[in-house]
Order: structure tokens, then C-alpha cells, then sequence
């Protein structure tokens, strides 16, 4: 298998939204990069995408040869898997699709060379179920916009072999993503989990009649998602627990769990619980103390709400 720090040449499979976003990625990372996307139209739609991030990405900073006129696209796909040294898959969200095109890739696909796949919630086992060689199938989820939002989880499946895991994990870190490597598969994975909790209670609440779409928006970008550039949830509600921290605002809100604040049912707040969330909090901050994170805190939101004003100023020059 290569070394994840010496690919040179990468290949998507699936060149929509989201294949198309990696490709820009890799460009901008200087990799030359070859396309397959049998739709109608694809080869014009992922020219558009490229060319519309990349004044983002000259913004960024390109590597050293980084250029759009890497890109190729090929007419099969085992012409596109030709020559490179990693796969990403970003077909669209079908098991069915899914199954058969990794085992497509897989068979054309020379040996050692890692397969991801861009998936927002299938897990790998489902997914491998038709490939001969599925021990270098694994998941390498995204956020939209691939070239932008740095995060990428990764998981393998029960067929998977750790090294594949691994592998992923190392070259997404070498392209310069912000790595999540899962030990167990979960469907949506960690944060679409998240992401997903927040979208159904919105939808709830716009069905009910209960708020407005703008009334949610707005309770979002002026409230807690101030907070979430710098801490998650988690480290958030530590520094809502004052200098008693996660253990204090455990043992003060913890019966607002039982309130119907949300249509998700909590969980029993046990001891366990308890404990593993304050340790989890200690460890995520590396026990900084509540006054500096506070302060960390507090930074961090004068930074964003001048950033957003600024760049809708700019806009609207
Ligand atoms: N859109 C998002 O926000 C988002 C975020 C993270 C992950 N994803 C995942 O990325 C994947 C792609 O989603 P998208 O939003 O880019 O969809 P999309 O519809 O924009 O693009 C899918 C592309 O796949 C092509 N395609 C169709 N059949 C194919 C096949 N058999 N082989 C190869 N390509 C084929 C289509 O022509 C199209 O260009 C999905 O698995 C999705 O769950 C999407």
C-alpha cells in the first residue's frame, strides 16, 4: 500500500455536491485528481463547482502546483481508479447504489489502495456486502462543503481491516482534515447524529406551529451557535456550571432532563453518566481552568460576531 504522505493522485467516484467538493479539496492540496460520474451532465456541473471554491480556496492558500487542470475526467470508472492511490466514493445515498458500486471499485481497484466512502449515514458493513476485498473499504464522511468544513469521520466495518481504518485517518489528517476515527459504527455517525437531533425538534416545532423557520434560525446564529466555533456542546455547558463546572451544572439542571424540553427522550442521569461527562470535560479542556476557558470563551465569540458583520458588510458593498 502507499504511504499516506506520498499519494499523488487521487480518485473520486461520483463528482455531484459532494465528490465534486473533494475534488476541489484535492486540487487545492496540489493532487492530481481523476473523476467518473455517469450522470448526464456531470462533467460540466463538477467544472462549476471547482470553479466556484476555488476563489475560496486561492483565499485559504493553495499548495505548491495546485491547479484546476489536474483535474480529469475519465469515461469508466476503472480508467479514473487508474494510477491513483486513494479512492473516494460520493455516488448518491442508495444501499443498493452503494453496495454494488464499492464492489465495482473494489474489483478495479489495485491492491492496498484505501476506498472510502463519502456515506452520511449507511455503515461500512451494510455497504461491503458484494466487494471481494472489503478489508480497504471504510467510511470517510464529510461535511458540505468538503474543500471548507475541515471535519471527517471515519469508521470501518465488521469486514474492514484496521489498517484501512488507520490509513484513512492518516491521509485525511496529511490533507490538512480534522479527523474523528470511531472504534464503533453508529448510523449518522457522531455528528449527523447531532445535527439530525437539533433538525427533527425544528421541524417538530415548525409543524406544531410552535416557531417560525426565521424564529429557529435566528435562535441558532444568536445564541448557542456563537459558542460552537470554539466549544462543543459538552464544554459549553462545563462553563454554564460556573466554577463548579460540568459537576455542578449536572447536579443543578439535572432534573430539567425530565422536563418535555425536547421530543428526544433522555437518558437516566446515573452516576456513571455523571461521572464519565465530568472526567470527558477535564480531559477536553486538558483541565485548563473555568476562568481561562471562560476567557478562551469569551474571545472567541467577540471574533465570530465580528467576522460574520464583516463579511455581510462586504457583501453588501
Ligand atoms: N450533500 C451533503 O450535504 C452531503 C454531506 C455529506 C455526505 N454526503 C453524501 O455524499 C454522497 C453524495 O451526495 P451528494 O449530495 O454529492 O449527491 P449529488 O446528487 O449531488 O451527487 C451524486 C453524484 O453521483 C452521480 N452518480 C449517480 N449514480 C452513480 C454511480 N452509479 N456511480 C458514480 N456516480 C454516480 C450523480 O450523477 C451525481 O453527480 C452521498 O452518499 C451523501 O449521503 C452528502
Amino acid at each position: 500500500m502507499p504511504d499516506p504522505t506520498e499519494v499523488r493522485t487521487v480518485a473520486c467516484v461520483g463528482a455531484g455536491v459532494i465528490g465534486g467538493g473533494w475534488a476541489a479539496h484535492f486540487l487545492a492540496r496540489g493532487y492530481q485528481v481523476r473523476a467518473w460520474d455517469p450522470g448526464d451532465g456531470a462533467e460540466g456541473r463538477l467544472a462549476r463547482i471547482v470553479e466556484g471554491a476555488w476563489p475560496a480556496l486561492t483565499e485559504l492558500g493553495l499548495a505548491d502546483g495546485a491547479s484546476p487542470d489536474n483535474l480529469t475526467v475519465l469515461p469508466s470508472l476503472a480508467e479514473a481508479v487508474d494510477g491513483a492511490g486513494f479512492v473516494q466514493e460520493s455516488a448518491p445515498e442508495d444501499l443498493a447504489v452503494k453496495r454494488s458500486l464499492l464492489a465495482d471499485i473494489d474489483a478495479v481497484t489495485p491492491p492496498g489502495v484505501v476506498i472510502a466512502s463519502s456515506t452520511s449515514g449507511y455503515g461500512m458493513t451494510e455497504m461491503q456486502t458484494e466487494a471481494a476485498t472489503p478489508g480497504r473499504l471504510v467510511v470517510g464522511h464529510p461535511f458540505n462543503p468538503p474543500y471548507l468544513i475541515p471535519l471527517v469521520e471515519v469508521v470501518g466495518g465488521e469486514r474492514t481491516e484496521r489498517w484501512a481504518v488507520d490509513w484513512a485517518s492518516a491521509f485525511y489528517r496529511h490533507l490538512g482534515k480534522s479527523v474523528i476515527t470511531m472504534d464503533r459504527e453508529l448510523p449518522g455517525f457522531i455528528a449527523n447524529r447531532l445535527q439530525e437531533a437539533l433538525w427533527r425538534e425544528a421541524l417538530h416545532m415548525v409543524a406544531n406551529g410552535e416557531a417560525t423557520v426565521e424564529q429557529i434560525d435566528t435562535a441558532i446564529t444568536d445564541g448557542p451557535g456563537l459558542r460552537w466555533p470554539v466549544h462543543g456542546p459538552c464544554l459549553t455547558f462545563h462553563l454554564a456550571g460556573g466554577e463548579g463546572g460540568m459537576a455542578h451544572m449536572l447536579d443543578h439542571f439535572g432534573p430539567s432532563l425530565k422536563a418535555p424540553w425536547t421530543r428526544l427522550d433522555a437518558p437516566e442521569l446515573t452516576e456513571r453518566l455523571r461521572d464519565d461527562m465530568v472526567s470527558g470535560c477535564e480531559s477536553a479542556s486538558d483541565g485548563r481552568p473555568i476562568a481561562e476557558l471562560v476567557a478562551e470563551r469569551d474571545r472567541a465569540i467577540i471574533a465570530v460576531q465580528r467576522a460574520v458583520a464583516a463579511s455581510r458588510s462586504a457583501h453588501d458593498e
